[in-house]
Order: structure tokens, then sequence, then C-alpha cells
């Protein structure tokens, strides 16, 4: 064999692609569903040209999330934006009403209180990288009305002491599934342990339709509200047959998802499992190798049956140890950028101007002194040791066994070669 033949038959290592989940897999089951809601005209979830055929992608979407999420009641909206609105409308969040959030989430957790005239109170996060339990009965007082649980990238909240402390201080759980659909916590999915449950299909979701979100609970009442916020304040027929109106109709706003949407959100919904069986397989394949390593700690994980494993946490013991970490991650190339996007709340600038919309709309007292205490740096200090001080290494779909071997053999090597023990 030449030399030229010999060097070209040892294959080069393909890059490792940038990670995605459900994105990565849209294909021809998305495509028939979309084909099929364009060629029937029919792109408005409620009616179409045919009087006698209703529309029927979005309330098929919405009867496949009810199984899998096993959810007596599901709402597809336009966004996990809207759902959360729905949701914290649903539950009667106003003007005096108080909201516990995580200090450390998506910029909606916070702002969706504040669009209802709720007050956002932010808590610190735990290990879990979800809401501390604890915070629930350091937090409480007599306005609060509900705590926002976000279930972080892929992981179920510890939602036993959170269930237990909530009713403890007699408030609801809205339970935001945004990062985590499909994700099981002792046996039940997510959304469905607390009162009420959202998710998002946005693009850098676990499922996609570039935009779009979900609402489910087993309450009828709160079912009734989340319609009502959602469709103008009213109750069409078709939600009708399914809870019969109780509920005064009340001023809602308009965040009805498109049969469009719907199309790509059911092809989306139906590959849930197969996404999350890959990425705990690929998951499970580079924690084998470095899950034993000394010297880091690994984000814990309430339940390691449960979660989708789309990407692992874990910390140096120092920021500085976990920036060398990264940067020779980087020059690896290896992915280790987090898919989705968690911010510390009060370093937003909606924070630290504490402006709504106009003046009035505020639920903070704005002006000298703001922000003030529960809304700066310094009144976090676990939030802020652990968010600047995480590695996180993501894994898409589009992984292959391969991908997940690079990924461990070059952990291992980074954490030899900065001498971490
Ligand atoms: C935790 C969490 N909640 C809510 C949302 C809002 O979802 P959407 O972008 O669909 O409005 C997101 C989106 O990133 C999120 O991560």
């Amino acid at each position: 064999m030449s030399s030229k033949k010999k060097s070209s038959s040892k294959k080069a290592l393909r890059p490792i692609p940038a990670p995605s989940l459900g994105a990565a897999l849209i294909g021809k089951e998305e495509e028939k569903l979309a084909l099929q809601v364009l060629r029937s005209r029919a792109l408005f979830r409620y009616y179409g040209p045919d009087p006698k055929r209703p529309p029927m992608m979005v309330a098929t979407l919405e009867k496949e999330f009810r199984k899998l999420s096993g959810a007596k009641y599901a709402l597809a909206v336009t966004s996990g934006t809207a759902a959360l609105e729905a949701a914290l409308g649903a539950l009667g969040v106003g003007p005096g009403d108080e909201v516990i959030v995580p200090a450390w989430s998506w910029i909606s957790c916070f702002t969706a209180i504040v669009r209802v005239g709720g007050k956002p109170v932010l808590a610190e996060i735990n290990d879990t990288l979800s809401l501390d339990p604890k915070e629930i009965a350091r937090l409480t007082t007599p306005r609060t009305k509900a705590v926002l649980v976000v279930h972080f990238q892929g992981v179920a909240a510890d939602m036993d002491p959170i269930i237990a402390e909530a009713k403890k201080a007699g408030i609801a759980v809205l339970e935001d599934c945004a990062q985590s659909p499909g994700v099981i916590y002792k046996g039940k999915r997510i959304g469905t342990i607390g009162d009420i449950g959202i998710y998002s299909f946005q693009h850098n979701k676990t499922i996609t339709s570039g935009e779009g979100g979900m609402l489910v609970t087993n309450n009828p009442r709160l079912y009734e509200r989340a319609v009502r916020m959602s469709d103008l304040g009213q109750m069409r027929p078709y939600h009708a047959q399914q809870v019969p109106p109780s509920e005064p109709g009340f001023a809602g706003s308009q965040f009805r998802m498109p049969e469009i949407i719907g199309a790509l959100a059911l092809a989306q919904v139906r590959k849930l499992d197969k996404i999350r069986k890959h990425c705990r397989k690929l998951n499970a394949r580079i924690m084998k190798k470095i899950g034993k390593l000394p010297g880091i700690k690994f984000r814990t994980i309430p339940d390691p049956k449960g979660d989708s494993g789309f990407e692992i946490y874990f910390w140096p013991a120092t920021k500085e140890l976990r920036d060398a970490f990264r940067n020779k991650l980087i020059e690896a190339k290896i992915p280790c950028t987090q898919m989705t996007g968690t911010y510390a709340q009060y370093r937003r600038e909606y924070v630290v101007t504490g402006l709504a919309h106009a003046p009035s709309a505020t639920p903070f007292p704005v002006g000298p002194g703001w922000p003030a205490k529960g809304y700066r740096q310094e009144d976090f200090p676990v939030t802020e040791d652990l968010a600047p001080r995480f590695v996180v290494l993501p894994i898409g779909m589009n992984f292959t066994e391969a991908d997940a071997d690079r990924i461990a053999a070059a952990v291992v090597q980074i954490h030899r070669e900065l001498g971490i023990s």
C-alpha cells in the first residue's frame, strides 16, 4: 500500500456538531402534517372552510399531550411565555400578589408575573440548579399566591419537599417545564405534580415548532380560566365540551395556537421520548467515564431515573479552575454552552430599573433606594456561587457514541492537565 493511500485510509475525526435536539429531527413527519394543514386551507384552530369538519391539528396535539403528561386538561398556546401568563391569570395572580420565582431562571419567569400585575419575589437555587425548597418558608408572606418552579434544563426540581413546603405555606405551585418536557419525577411526568404546568416549543427547546407553548392541569377551574385568558375571555364549545363553564367571563388575552404550528408541534411531541432515550444513553456513557473524577462535584439530580440527560453540569472548586476548564474544552472543540438561556434575574435591565410598560404598572417602589433588598446581587450568595462556576456539557440528538467518547476523553484529559484532585 502506498504511503498516500495509508494516510487517506486513516479516518479524520468529524467535528462535534453544535448540539441540537428536536430541531435536528425536523423531517418528513413535520412536512406531512404541515402540508395536510395547508392543503385543508384550515389555518385557524376553531373553524375552517368546511363547517362539517373542524380543524383537528391543535386538538390532536392537546389530546396527545394529555396522554403523554397524564394531565386531565391540556391547552396549546402561542409560546411558553403566553402559557406562563395564562397560568398566572388562571391562578388569579394580580396586583398586590407575590409569586416566588428562582433568581436563576428565564426572562419571562419574572416578566410574566409583572405582566399580570403580580410581584416576583426572587429565591435562591441549590445544587439541583432549580429552586431551593427551603426558600418557600423564608419568602412566603400573607400576600404570596404561588411559587413558580423551574425544572432547569432536562432535570426535575425536587418536587416532594417543594410540594410539602407549598402546602404548609398555603400557596399554589406553577411548574415551568419549558426546559424539561417529558421529564419524570418519581414515576410522574412533571407538570402535573403541582397545580398547573407549562411548556415551550421555542426553537432551542427539546421539541420545537419554532414558537409555541402548552399548559396542563388536572383542575377544571384552572383549565377554564386558562382558556379564557388565552382566548379573549371566551369559552368556545370545543373547550366547553371538556369542562362545562362555571366561571364568569373576564377580559383575557389572545394566545391561540394556529393549526400549522400545531402540526409541527404534534410531529415533534411524537419524537420526545426518542430524544430523551438517546440523550440519556449518551449521558450515561459519558458519566461512566467522568462521574467519579475527584475534585469536581456533579449536579444533584433529584430523580436520576427520570431526567432527560441532555446536559451534564459539574463544578470545579473555584471560578478560576472553571474558566481554565472551559477554555480547554473550547480549545478541544468540545461544545460547552447551555442550550437555552437562563440568567441571574437581578442583573437584567428590567430588575435594575424595576420598570413595567407604564409607571403605575410596576409592582416595585422604584426611585431612590431601588433595587431594594431581595433584588440585588449581594442578596443571593448561593446562586452567585453556583451559577458562574459550573461547567456544562450539552448532548445533542445529532451526537454519536463516538462524540460522547471524545467528550468524556477530553474531560478526563483536561482534569488531569489542570491537576484537579
Ligand atoms: C424556563 C423557561 N420558561 C419559559 C420560557 C418561555 O418560553 P417561550 O420562549 O416559548 O416564550 C422559556 C424559554 O426559554 C424558559 O426557558
